[in-house]
């Protein structure tokens, strides 16, 4: 018997997907220059993507891992909120890099939390994001 569930089921799927446009990983890879000086992206195995500075963690693999979970020398804030268990998706981190310290405040529900990533990004924040998930985990 042809049933019409499996498309309506389709359909809520697609209703359900965040409403983030999917970032285009060419465009991110030229927006990571702004996060060279202080972002290396460098994978497990020693494949180096991208060889930037050292004051902030690796974020190879960053799409899919747990907030503050490299061996990086991270602040308060974003420790805290690495133990909920919070992982970085496109979302999280879009909202992230829009405002560091707000997002953590906003995490925490701490009004003194801060974070040590002293840069903004307010736009191309999900092309970065399609950019480093392409790079795999
Ligand atoms: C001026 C230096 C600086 C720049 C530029 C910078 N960052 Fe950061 N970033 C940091 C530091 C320092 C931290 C650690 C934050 C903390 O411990 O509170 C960090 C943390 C992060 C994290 C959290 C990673 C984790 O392991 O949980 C992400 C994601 C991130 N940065 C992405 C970016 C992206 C993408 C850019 C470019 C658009 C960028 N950053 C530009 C210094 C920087």
């Amino acid at each position: 018997m042809f049933s019409a569930k499996p498309f309506a089921l389709v359909s809520a799927l697609f209703l359900a997907m965040p409403a983030f446009a999917a970032g285009d990983a060419a465009k991110g890879e030229s927006g990571f220059k702004k996060c060279k000086a202080c972002h290396t992206i460098e994978a497990d195995d020693g494949t180096i993507f991208l060889k930037g500075g050292k004051t902030g963690p690796n974020l190879f693999g960053v799409i899919g891992r747990a907030v503050g979970s490299t061996d990086f020398n991270y602040g308060d804030s974003i420790k805290a909120v690495g133990e909920t268990g919070t992982i970085w998706d496109e979302e999280t981190f879009v909202a992230y890099l829009a405002d560091p310290s707000g997002w953590l405040k906003e995490q925490t529900g701490d009004s003194a939390a801060k974070s040590k990533m002293t840069f903004k990004l307010s736009k191309g924040g999900e092309d970065i994001a399609a950019y480093l998930a392409s790079l795999g985990q």
